[in-house]
């Protein structure tokens, strides 16, 4: 009898526990779930295309000067593809939506920072993106963009790219260019 009131209390004290940890949060030890327990590598080219009748990157913004550097303050919104190789007929596995601003007041050396989502329709990471946001100083053969969070699959995402320019027509602007990420994830 005792026994049996005494398991019957115990029951009840858990269950007023739980009806008050539950009431508006509800939070657990992470200790077993690190955040960062999975490594992706990715590979694709970026094409950033400023002319013809559909342009993937277009300015949306720019100063009022052109003392300085002619393109400083340009701010440009991009939906540019993703392929899986250079050529114009490769294959789409995603899109890079978002803003970048030319931020280098010197004309020798342009600096894009760019504010990003690289999204993925194809394969494995469909569904799934990574967020950049990042310097990138284009006339250097390769740069290294910050990767600072991710969506889907690639949670919690922290990692970098290692870019360079494929093909680049100084003119017009239109850009290949190929991009190696790493990527620490959930
Ligand atoms: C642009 O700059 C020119 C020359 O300084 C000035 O006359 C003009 O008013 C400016 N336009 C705007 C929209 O600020
Ligand atoms: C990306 O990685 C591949 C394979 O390791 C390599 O051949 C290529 O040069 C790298 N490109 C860049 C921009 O890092
Ligand atoms: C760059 O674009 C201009 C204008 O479309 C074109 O005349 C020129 O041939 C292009 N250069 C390269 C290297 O593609």
């Amino acid at each position: 009898m005792g026994n049996k009131f005494t398991s019957f209390l115990v029951l009840l004290l858990c269950f007023i526990i739980n009806l008050v940890n539950s009431e508006y949060y509800h939070s657990k030890s992470i200790l077993s779930m690190a955040p960062h327990n999975s490594v992706t590598h990715l590979h694709f080219y970026y094409f950033d295309i400023h002319t013809g009748n559909n342009p993937s990157a277009i300015v949306v913004a720019h100063a009022n000067q052109t003392t300085l550097s002619p393109t400083f303050g340009n701010v440009y919104a991009i939906d540019n593809p993703l392929r899986e190789g250079p050529e114009e007929t490769s294959k789409i596995i995603g899109n890079a939506q978002g803003l970048y601003v030319s931020s280098s007041r010197n004309k020798d050396d342009v600096t894009l920072t760019m504010y990003v989502d690289y999204a993925f329709t194809y394969g494995e990471l469909k569904g799934s993106s990574i967020s950049i946001l990042s310097r990138n100083p284009v006339s250097a053969p390769t740069r290294e963009l910050t990767v600072v969070g991710g969506r889907g699959k690639c949670r919690m995402a922290i990692g970098f790219a290692i870019i360079s320019t494929h093909f680049l027509n100084v003119t017009t602007g239109d850009g290949i260019i190929e991009y190696n990420i790493t990527v620490y994830h959930n």
